[in-house]
């Protein structure tokens, strides 16, 4: 089977969805490679690398046409899904419970659309698990940025010309990016704070040398499968109580709450804002979904009593080289897992990845959420 790589056209996005290395693990498996001339550039792949690494390198009407497969990061656009060839699986991140435009389209078109966003975080999937990895790079980015924009350093300093203090930094939501934020922050040398909802990480933050921020009365909101729900409003205003407490002494804010579905909740407010002092960062990575500061400007820089507040829209594009590695490695896991060593593809429905993360498949809407979300 051929398997088509596109360049991304999102603007500002640097990733590419296959490197060398999963070119030759799909070849092992008998599928065949091609892929968009320059799309691996940004990622510091060249043609030249892809082409010994066994793959063919074309137009982007060469690589699609014949193609039984498409891989990519960024759900295609309307265009692509034209030219996607009937009856071929499109591997993607789809945003398909937002996106139901795209679902349709992808369902007319007749293609198999496996959703990156909804491969399940079991843990037989976590090497498939692209939300995590992607969120990994993101964590870690934000730390580097926040300490890129503050005025001051962030270790502590014993020098000739005198002692430098530590930076503060506090974290809110310590799931797969909050923790990589909070690692990264401790690696540079900072006190860190750090707070969730859900109890069970409490230990996870302590084991990377960071306070968990206690309540005299318990804030939590544990729901399906593990993941946060929405807080009532009693104990989102003991929250806020804890994080107004706290966020005054902060250098550094890492916000990354979200709640799978939902606007994000609202943590840092404009007084908690006003209460900081000039200079400090907030880099907040809930802007594509509202935004935990209510001065947030999704995508924007926002400065507000000296208090600078990011929320850059697509992290893990700045760190392109690792950020595709690990993408592209979970791509050829998740492939794996309907594709056997001869290269004969046989879509299981009741396999517990590929059923959850199928989103349309001969022409229909077949993932019950998605379906939920399309009201059919
Ligand atoms: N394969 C696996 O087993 C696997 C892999 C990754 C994640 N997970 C699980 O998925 C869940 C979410 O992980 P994620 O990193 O994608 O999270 P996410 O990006 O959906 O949310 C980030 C964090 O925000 C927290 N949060 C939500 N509302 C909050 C509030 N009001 N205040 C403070 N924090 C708040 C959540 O609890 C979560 O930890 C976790 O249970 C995690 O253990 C499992």
């Amino acid at each position: 089977m051929k398997v088509a790589v596109l360049k991304e056209s999102r603007p500002g996005e640097n990733r590419v969805a296959l490197v060398p290395q999963g070119v030759q693990a799909l070849a092992k498996a008998g599928l065949e490679v091609m892929v968009e001339s320059g799309a691996g550039v940004s990622a510091g792949v060249s043609d030249q690398d892809f082409r010994s690494a066994g793959a063919a390198v074309g137009t982007d009407g060469e690589a699609l046409s014949g193609a039984g497969m498409v891989l990519a990061i960024n759900p295609p656009s309307k265009e692509d899904v034209g030219r996607i060839p009937e009856g071929a699986i499109v591997v993607s991140f789809l945003n398909p419970l937002a996106n139901t435009e795209l679902v349709r389209a992808l369902a007319t078109r007749k293609v198999t659309a496996i959703s990156m966003e909804l491969v399940p975080r079991i843990t037989r999937a976590q090497s498939m698990d692209a939300l995590s990895s992607q969120a990994t790079v993101a964590g870690y980015k934000a730390v580097l940025m926040a300490a890129d924009h503050l005025p001051k350093f962030l270790p502590m300093f014993t020098t000739a010309a005198g002692t430098i203090r530590p930076g503060k930094a506090l974290i809110l939501g310590a799931g797969v990016a909050g923790l990589q934020a909070i690692a990264t922050a401790r690696r540079l040398g900072a006190i860190v704070e750090a707070f969730d909802v859900r109890p069970a990480v409490r230990e996870q933050v302590q084991s990377l040398g960071a306070k968990f921020l206690e309540t005299e009365h318990e804030v939590t909101a544990e729901g399906e499968g593990g993941y946060a729900k929405e807080l009532s409003e009693e104990q989102h205003e003991r929250e806020l109580e804890l994080i107004a407490a706290h966020i005054a002494d902060a250098d550094i804010v890492v916000t990354t709450a979200q709640i799978p579905g939902r606007k994000a909740p609202i943590l840092i407010t404009a007084d908690m804002v006003r209460s900081m002092k000039p200079g400090s960062v907030i880099i907040d990575l809930a802007g594509e979904t509202g935004g935990n500061c209510e001065l947030t400007r999704p995508g924007e820089t926002t400065v507000v009593h000296g208090v600078q507040i990011l929320a850059p829209a697509n992290l893990p594009a700045e760190i392109p080289v690792h950020a595709s590695q690990m993408y592209s490695k979970n791509l050829v896991t998740l492939i794996g897992e309907f594709v056997d060593k001869e290269g004969n593809v046989a879509l299981d429905f009741d396999n517990d990845v590929i059923g959850p993360s199928t989103v349309t498949h001969q022409g229909q809407v077949v993932n019950e959420r998605v379906k939920q979300a399309l009201g059919l």
